[in-house]
């Protein structure tokens, strides 16, 4: 099988442009800061900002996955708040309508209050506004920058554990969803630990599951992976079993948008039957997340609240110009008589015991237990 993709390899390793337009800045314009967006809706086809002034629009561009990915979430959360607090808006409500603009990945909840508590104690302290807006945007550039680091740390924990758990190297990785640059202040989750196996000459191939129905995948991983210069081959959601049976995967990277404390990973929907597949073909499967997005408050899998999407986005395709993920209703390709029900959840949640491992930056943990996740957490557990 592996000769078939030779000449796929040639086509990716063309693209070699790896500056990525950052998923997400501040900017001081002279009539005042800004949040720029990258669009993920309209890539791969055009690389477009989308300018937030504020907050509104910033939730706007959350509900509609303009940006999205557990990490860049937490960035935009704290970033959002920052923007309210130096623009002079309620911050206070601006908590409230960020927080749960989407449910489901812990990490915007957490930037959000990070960012607040800066204001909160920044006016305790005695700052006037202006001292507490900085203090918040200061606490969102913290994040930011601890966001990047975590990244490159879990990208070498993650090469280490590839290294021990296959030593054959020249890795099949399969990974489904978004989890390189565009999720992250750095180079991401999953997809940082299949670019730092790249850059070491250990991928032989990245398998990227389209990722229905918003197709995260094809969209946005494969033109992450086409600019790296990695072998990568895109496959419907529904192939990765015959990829399975075939033995054509060494290993499962995904990422993740919440931790219980149990070690119930909720990701991307199509996570927890790639989960299944992998423990029935003895392949590990493991799971890439910054300590920021285990949630300890969360006792369990079923605890987790699991966001629910439009029905459109299964029962119609998008069309060119028409950004994926914020079309109205009726703007796409009917691809099911009108009037048909749907079941569109965002995510699904992985029982711990089919989790091989978490990486994250202070560590792997693998078996997953609730009391390792635990040291995890407060930094008394590494490597
Ligand atoms: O709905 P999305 O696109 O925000 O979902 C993103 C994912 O499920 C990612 O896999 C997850 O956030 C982990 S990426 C670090």
């Amino acid at each position: 099988m592996a000769d078939q993709y030779a000449a796929q390899n040639a086509a990716s390793v063309a693209h070699t442009d790896s500056s990525l337009v950052p998923a997400l800045r501040w900017e001081e314009l002279p009539e005042g800061p800004v949040l720029v967006l990258l669009d993920q809706r309209r890539l791969p086809s055009e690389e477009v900002e989308l300018v937030c002034t504020d907050v509104p629009a910033l939730v706007d561009a959350i509900h509609t996955l303009a940006v999205r990915g557990a990490p860049l979430l937490g960035l935009a959360g704290a970033y959002g708040l920052a923007l309210a607090a130096v623009r002079g808006f309620d911050v206070e409500e601006a908590a409230e309508k960020l927080a749960c603009a989407r449910p489901t990945a812990v990490n915007l909840a957490y930037g959000v209050r990070r960012a607040l508590s800066a204001y909160r104690n920044a006016l305790k302290g005695g700052a006037d506004l202006t001292g507490a807006a900085a203090a918040a945007l200061e606490e969102a550039r913290a994040l930011h920058r601890q966001d990047a680091q975590a990244s490159a740390r879990m990208a070498a924990h993650g090469l280490d554990l590839l290294k021990e758990l296959l030593p054959g190297g020249g890795y099949r990785m399969l990974t489904h969803c978004n989890t390189g640059a565009l999720v992250s202040g750095g180079t991401g989750t999953a997809f940082a630990v299949a670019g730092a196996a790249h850059r070491a000459g250990e991928l032989r191939r990245l398998w990227v599951d389209e990722t229905r129905p918003l197709l995260q995948g094809a969209r946005l991983t494969a033109y992450e992976a086409a600019r790296a210069g990695m072998a990568y081959t895109l496959l419907t959601d529904n192939a990765a079993g015959s990829l399975f049976s075939a033995g054509e995967v060494d290993a499962v990277l995904v990422g993740a948008d919440r931790i219980a404390a149990d070690g119930s990973v909720a990701n991307k929907v199509g996570s927890y039957p790639l989960a299944v597949l992998a423990r029935y073909h003895h392949v590990p499967f493991l799971v890439v997340a910054p300590t920021t997005t285990i949630d300890l408050g969360t006792p369990d899998g079923s605890a987790i609240e699991v966001e629910q999407r439009p029905g459109h986005e299964v029962t119609e395709f998008a069309v060119p110009g028409v950004p994926e993920g914020g079309s109205e209703a009726g703007t796409g390709v009917a691809v099911a008589p009108l009037g048909t029900q749907t079941y569109n959840p965002a995510f699904d949640v992985t029982p711990p015991e089919l989790v091989t491992a978490i990486v994250t930056e202070n560590g792997v943990l693998s078996p997953v237990t609730e009391a390792g996740l635990a040291e995890l957490c407060d930094g008394s557990r590494s490597g």
